[in-house]
This record gives structure tokens, C-alpha cells and sequence, in this order.
């Protein structure tokens, strides 16, 4: 069975990009198929993952999403960036897409049948073909295309920054997904507060994991593991890389490593493999694929 997981938060730069990709790869590494959306037309995920692969001309999820007539004659917008780890490019022109989906019929739900599509190739639906599929979200709360991805998936991931303004937008956010479930009659529901940059030195830190650990107050768990502040994050996405492809052996890597095995429900890697050991295993699986494949 596929899950669909939104990664999604009000707040800019409270790392749903960084954690879409990693948590996308870990997957992948872990032997998951996996496919990672691109809907902000930032395109942040789009430019880490998308290489020589997608040219400029070929389409994205905008022209899927915006032109109701024309499904018939475009290729599907999927690109494979390793085997087993595919992407569909977000694109600048998703800067349009709310205001174009106010017009149409279907306009909460053009993400969800866009990933119900059937694959001409495998003859299925283009969610059932991956284990896991990652929406990556515009920031921007309450948008159309916002809710196009809570209908769609199972699952929302809500990274958090230990700060103020993280806990000011959490009764916000609740109300919008309670609004969204019972008004669109979808199931989505979250799968866990992933606290990031996290520093347990820092008091703040530690209030903010203290609130979240409450389940009265946020009425969903956090995840068992923080992603530690990491500057090998921010020099990853300088170059446009994942951490896996960039410092696979950096505590973000391992903390994201560690959230993909609670995932998945057990623990995968060996208990012997340090850090430096799973990013010595990850540096050989890049090197095999790309000397297989010239990616
Ligand atoms: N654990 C971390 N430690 C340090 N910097 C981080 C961490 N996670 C994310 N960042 C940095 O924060 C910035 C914003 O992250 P990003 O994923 O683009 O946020 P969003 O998609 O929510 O706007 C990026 O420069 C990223 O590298
Ligand atoms: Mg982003």
C-alpha cells in the first residue's frame, strides 16, 4: 500500500523542503519506492533534485494541474533521478495555481486525481507505483493548492522549529486540517510533529519539545527523533544536493536515517552501523548507480 505524506506548514524556512528530500531519500536508501512532489513554485525541492534530467521545456505538475483539457496528449510529468527515487518538477507558473483552481469544478481535488491517474507503462495509478510520495508545500496556509494536497494524502508531516512563531501557527493549522477533513470528507490525518534544529543546549528547544509532547494541546505525536541543527543543511542545499548525496555521514543525515525507520516500523539498518558507516554505504550506492546509469 502507498502512502501519501504533505509536508506541510504555514511558516517559510522551517525546513519542509529539506525534510520532503532527505526523508524521500532515507526511504529510498532504505529499499522504498519513492516519489517526491514539487507544488511551491519556489521549486527549492525541484532544484536539489532535478539534474540534467528535466529540461526546461518538458512538462511539471503546473501544466497537469492547471489545463483541464489537456491530459490526453502530455507525457506524464515523472522523472527518475535514481532508480527507484522519482520526482514530478514544480515549476515558477505554480505561482497562478490558486487563483486557476478557483475556477475550476474539481479544484480541491486536481492533485489527488492527478496521482489517480493510470501510468500507460505499469497500468497503475500513479500513487500505487511508489511506496511513499512526498508533497512538498508552498508555505502560505489556507491556499487552494494547499488543500489539493491535504485531500490527497494520508499522512501530513509537520516540521517545526523550536520558536514562537512555530507554536502561534500550530491552532491555526489544526483548525484548517479539522476543516479540511470533515468539509472534503478526506481521511488525512498527521502523522507527527518532526521538531528541527533542534539544540537539547538550548532552553528554548526544550520548552518547545516539552508543549508538543502534550497531546492535548497538539493532538498528534512527535516524532521520537529531532533533526539537530546541522550546518552541513544549509551547505547542502547551496549545492543543490540532499544530504545524503552531500554529507551523508552528518547528524541531520542520521537523525533523517532514524525518522525513516520509524516509518517504515522497524529498524532496518544493522545495529553496528555508525553514521560514518551508513555514509560510507551511501557514498557506494550513489557511485554504483551513477556508474550503472552515467547519471
Ligand atoms: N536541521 C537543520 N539545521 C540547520 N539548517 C537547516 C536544518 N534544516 C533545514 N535547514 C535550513 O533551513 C533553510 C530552510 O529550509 P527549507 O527546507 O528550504 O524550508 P522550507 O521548505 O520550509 O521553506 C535551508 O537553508 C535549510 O538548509
Ligand atoms: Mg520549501
Amino acid at each position: 500500500m502507498s502512502e501519501v505524506i504533505s509536508v506541510l506548514h504555514d511558516k517559510g524556512g522551517c525546513a519542509k523542503t529539506t525534510t520532503a528530500v532527505n526523508l524521500g531519500f532515507a526511504l529510498w536508501l532504505l529499499g522504498k519506492k519513492v516519489l517526491l512532489v514539487d507544488t511551491d513554485p519556489q521549486c527549492n525541492l525541484t532544484d536539489t533534485v532535478d539534474k540534467t534530467v528535466h529540461k526546461e521545456a518538458d512538462s511539471t505538475i503546473y501544466e497537469w494541474l492547471h489545463d483541464e483539457g489537456q491530459h490526453a496528449s502530455l507525457p506524464l510529468p515523472i522523472y527518475t533521478r535514481y532508480d527507484g527515487l522519482d520526482y514530478i518538477p514544480g515549476s515558477h507558473s505554480m505561482s497562478n495555481i490558486n487563483a486557476e483552481l478557483q475556477l475550476m469544478y474539481n479544484r480541491e481535488r486536481r492533485l489527488a486525481d492527478f496521482l489517480n491517474l493510470v501510468d500507460p507503462e505499469t497500468q497503475l495509478p500513479i500513487c500505487e507505483m511508489y511506496d511513499y510520495v512526498f508533497v512538498d508545500c508552498a508555505p502560505g496556509g489556507e491556499t487552494l493548492m494547499n488543500t489539493n494536497a491535504l485531500v490527497a494524502s494520508d499522512h501530513v508531516i509537520v516540521p517545526t522549529e523550536a520558536g514562537i512563531y512555530s507554536l502561534q501557527g500550530l491552532p491555526r493549522l489544526l483548525a484548517y486540517i479539522d476543516k479540511v477533513r470533515s468539509q472534503l470528507r478526506c481521511n488525512v490525518s498527521i502523522m507527527g510533529y518532526l521538531l528541527i534544529r533542534w539544540n537539547a543546549n538550548r532552553q528554548i528547544s526544550r520548552e518547545v519539545k516539552a508543549y508538543y509532547s502534550n497531546p492535548e494541546e497538539v493532538r498528534a505525536p512527535l516524532f521520537p527523533v529531532q533533526i539537530r541543527e546541522c550546518v552541513r543543511c544549509t551547505e547542502s542545499v547551496a549545492h543543490e544536493m540532499s544530504l545524503f548525496e552531500y554529507a551523508p555521514d552528518s547528524t541531520a543525515a542520521d537523525d533523517y536515517m532514524r525518522i525513516a525507520e520509524y516509518i517504515i516500523g522497524r529498524k532496518v539498518r544493522p545495529k553496528s552501523w555508525t553514521p560514518m558507516k551508513w555514509g560510507q554505504l551511501a557514498n557506494a550506492a550513489f557511485k554504483r548507480f551513477i556508474a550503472e546509469r552515467g547519471a
